[in-house]
């Protein structure tokens, strides 16, 4: 078989069953992964005939709850996410973040966290976090069932040692750094590696030196997928966007107008009509209609 039939073989697999974990480690073959994150049913359900995978982001944090880190992000909310955003998938692979506190501590710590997120939502793996420290937990995940996405680069439950939110890689020994994390993490057995704002040509090098696939989010088109905030993309925040998002939709803007008219309505009393309203008879309906 030609490598073009077997990409459309692939194709044809992944309309008819859940693209699991071995899809998305086998995708280094130059068809980008599309991926966004999602936090609720509904959303999930929209995205899934589009998207490769969602990721159940602990930036739920934000996004959701309001918090102006991810570090105050529990196990339990994002159990309850996870679960949501698994039920309203029949096709995309869920991946489920584990939160801050909830595995640096021990591999053993790690284990028992990402098992009760396995267990408890029905995801097909998790993505936690770190470079070479994180190794050991990663193989002692893997190796007990347990699929991980590695994260490198800006890592947002690092704000507090790392001062803010910048990009990396203008530096050399940080440069270094983050591609032997990447490597050290792909090597422990990742199925895929989240780079997260870094200049191009670090994230170029890192994807051309492991074997997983890059999943870029502000670390340019050299990744070998994308992923961005849902909300970010749909233009649900009226504040500021980041340099690396581009929005494909206003919905700010939609909510804000449906909102204004739906009070004008109410105001005027145009809303609720007799179209509306239980008990009011049908004569009365066409007419007012
Ligand atoms: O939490 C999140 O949404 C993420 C993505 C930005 C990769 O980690």
């Amino acid at each position: 078989m030609s490598r073009r039939e077997a990409k459309f073989a692939m194709s044809a697999v992944t309309q008819t069953r859940r693209i699991n974990i071995p899809d998305i480690r086998r995708r280094k073959d130059g068809q980008p992964l599309v991926c966004l994150t999602a936090y609720t049913t509904p959303v999930a359900r929209i995205l899934d005939a589009t998207c490769d995978l969602l990721l159940v982001g602990d930036s739920l944090g934000m996004v959701v709850y309001g918090l102006e880190t991810t570090l105050g992000v529990t196990l339990d909310m994002m159990i309850a996410h996870g679960a949501a955003v698994r039920r309203g998938v029949q096709r995309a692979c869920v991946v489920v973040d584990m939160p801050f506190g909830s595995y640096q501590a021990s591999r053993e710590d790690a284990f028992r966290a990402a098992a009760r997120v396995m267990a408890e939502t029905g995801c097909d793996g998790v993505k936690l976090e770190g470079g070479a420290e994180m190794a050991d937990t990663v193989r002692f995940l893997v190796e007990r069932g347990i699929p991980v996405m590695g994260h490198v680069g800006l890592m947002p439950q690092q704000v507090n040692v790392a001062g803010g939110y910048r990009s990396h890689g203008k530096e050399v020994t940080e440069r270094e750094k983050i591609v032997y994390d990447a490597r050290a993490i792909a090597g422990a057995g990742a199925f895929s590696v989240v780079v997260e704002g870094t200049v191009e040509s670090l994230a170029r090098e890192i994807t051309e030196q492991i074997e997983v696939p890059t999943i870029g989010i502000g670390a340019s088109a050299a990744c070998d997928g994308q992923i961005l905030v849902v909300d970010d993309m749909l233009g649900l925040f009226t504040d500021f966007t980041p340099k690396f998002v581009k929005r494909y939709a206003n919905l700010a803007g939609a909510v804000h107008t449906a909102a204004e008219a739906y009070a004008n309505d109410v105001r005027e009393r145009r809303f609720p009509g007799p179209e509306h309203c239980f008990g009011v008879p049908r004569a009365v309906r066409a007419v007012s209609g």
